[in-house]
C-alpha cells in the first residue's frame, strides 16, 4: 500500500485529502547528454512508460513506450529520418504520432500517443498531464542575470513523494536536523495558483566542516526559499552572501511507492565567469551534504499533516496540507 495512502489525519475542519500519487506535472526524464542524435531512450514516471526519441538532426519527441500497433516495447525500435521504425512488423511511426504504412483494409488509422516535452536546464522535461502544458518553472532572475544548470544525479529512495516534500517545508527539523536556526519567521506565499513556496532565513549552529563552510560562505545568514510547483517538482533557491543558487527536485514516483528524485543544480550568474562550473559542482556538494542529514530519518517517513496547530512550524505544514489536498493527476 502506498504511504500515501495510509494518511489518515485529518487537519482542522477536516480538509486533508490524499493528493494524487502522481501529480499532473512537469517530470525530468534525463540528462540531454543522454540522449544522441539517432537513438532512443526508455524511462518511466509511475506506471507510465515512455520512449524518448531524438531525430538525426535533433529533434526530440517522447512518445507512450507501447506501439500502438500490438505494444511491442519502443525501446527496441530503430531511428531513422522520418520517425521511428518499430522492431516488430516494422510500421514507421512519424513523430506526431501517425503511423507511415498503409493500413490493410482501411480500418481506424492508428495513432501512438506523445507528449508535450521541453529541454531546459541540460535536461529532458515531459509533461504528463492532459490539455496544454503550462511552460516550465524558471528561476528568479534580475535584469542581466543569467544562469547555468545542469543535472546532479538520481537519489533513490523508498520514502514517497508527499513525505520527502513536507521536509522541505518542515522548519522544526531544520534545527535538529540540519543544525540551522532561524532569524525570523518563514513566510508563506502562493506565488501562483500551481505553486507553494516558504522563505526564510536561517543561521548555522552545527559545528562541521559543512557548517562552517556555509557560515563562512554566508556570513552565517542564509535566505532560501522553496518552492512546490504542482506537489512533485520542487525548486530550492538559496542565497549564501553574494551568491544565488537553485536546485530542481523532480520527484518521480515510482510503482513501488518509492520515488526516484532525478535532480538539478543551477547558479546565477550576474557575470559570467570561467569560475563557473566549478561553482557550480561546489554547490552541489554542498547541497548534497545538506540533504545527507536526511537521508536516516527520512526513510520510512510516512508523513501525515500535524493534526494540531501546535506552533508557527505546524501551521506552516497544515497549510502545505491543504495545498496538497488541490493538487490534480493520476489516481
Ligand atoms: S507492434 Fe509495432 S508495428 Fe506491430
Ligand atoms: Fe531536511
Amino acid at each position: 500500500m502506498s504511504v500515501i495512502d495510509t494518511v489518515a489525519a485529518a487537519i482542522p475542519g477536516g480538509q486533508w485529502k490524499r493528493p494524487p500519487p502522481v501529480p499532473e506535472n512537469w517530470y525530468l526524464l534525463a540528462a540531454s547528454h543522454a540522449l544522441r542524435p539517432g537513438k532512443v531512450l526508455a524511462a518511466s514516471v509511475g506506471e507510465t512508460e515512455f520512449v524518448l526519441m531524438r531525430s538525426p538532426l535533433g529533434r526530440l519527441t517522447a512518445f507512450a513506450a507501447h506501439c500502438a500497433h500490438m505494444g511491442c516495447h519502443l525501446r527496441h525500435a530503430t531511428v531513422e529520418p522520418l520517425g521511428l521504425r518499430c522492431a516488430l512488423h516494422q510500421r514507421l511511426i512519424h513523430a506526431d504520432g501517425t503511423f507511415g504504412h498503409p493500413e490493410d483494409g482501411g480500418g481506424r488509422p492508428l495513432t501512438q500517443r506523445t507528449y508535450p516535452l521541453v529541454e531546459h536546464y541540460g535536461a529532458i522535461f515531459v509533461w504528463t498531464g492532459q490539455g496544454a502544458a503550462p511552460d516550465l518553472p524558471l528561476p528568479r532572475l534580475g535584469p542581466g542575470d543569467r544562469y547555468i544548470a545542469r543535472p546532479v544525479g538520481i537519489f533513490e529512495t523508498r520514502t514517497d513523494w508527499v513525505s520527502l516534500l513536507s521536509n522541505a517545508f518542515d522548519m522544526e527539523h531544520l534545527a535538529t536536523v540540519h543544525r540551522r536556526r532561524l532569524i525570523e519567521a518563514a513566510e508563506i506565499t502562493r506565488p501562483t495558483v500551481d505553486s507553494f513556496r516558504l522563505s526564510y532565513r536561517s543561521r548555522v549552529i552545527g559545528t562541521r566542516i559543512s557548517d562552517r563552510v556555509v557560515k563562512r560562505l554566508s556570513g552565517n545568514q542564509i535566505h532560501a526559499s522553496m518552492t512546490s510547483w504542482r506537489g512533485s517538482m520542487m525548486f530550492v533557491e538559496s542565497t549564501l552572501g553574494q551568491r544565488r543558487s537553485f536546485f530542481i527536485l523532480s520527484m518521480c514516483p515510482r510503482t513501488d511507492g518509492g520515488t526516484e528524485v532525478r535532480s538539478l543544480v543551477g547558479a546565477v550568474l550576474s557575470r559570467p565567469g570561467w569560475l563557473d562550473a566549478l561553482r557550480l559542482r561546489l554547490t552541489a556538494t554542498m547541497f548534497i551534504s545538506f540533504l545527507s542529514d536526511d537521508f536516516q530519518v527520512l526513510d520510512g517517513l510516512r508523513w501525515h499533516p500535524p493534526a494540531a496547530a501546535g506552533s508557527a512550524a505546524d501551521r506552516n505544514l497544515q497549510q502545505l496540507a491543504l495545498f496538497l489536498s488541490g493538487l490534480r493527476g493520476q489516481a
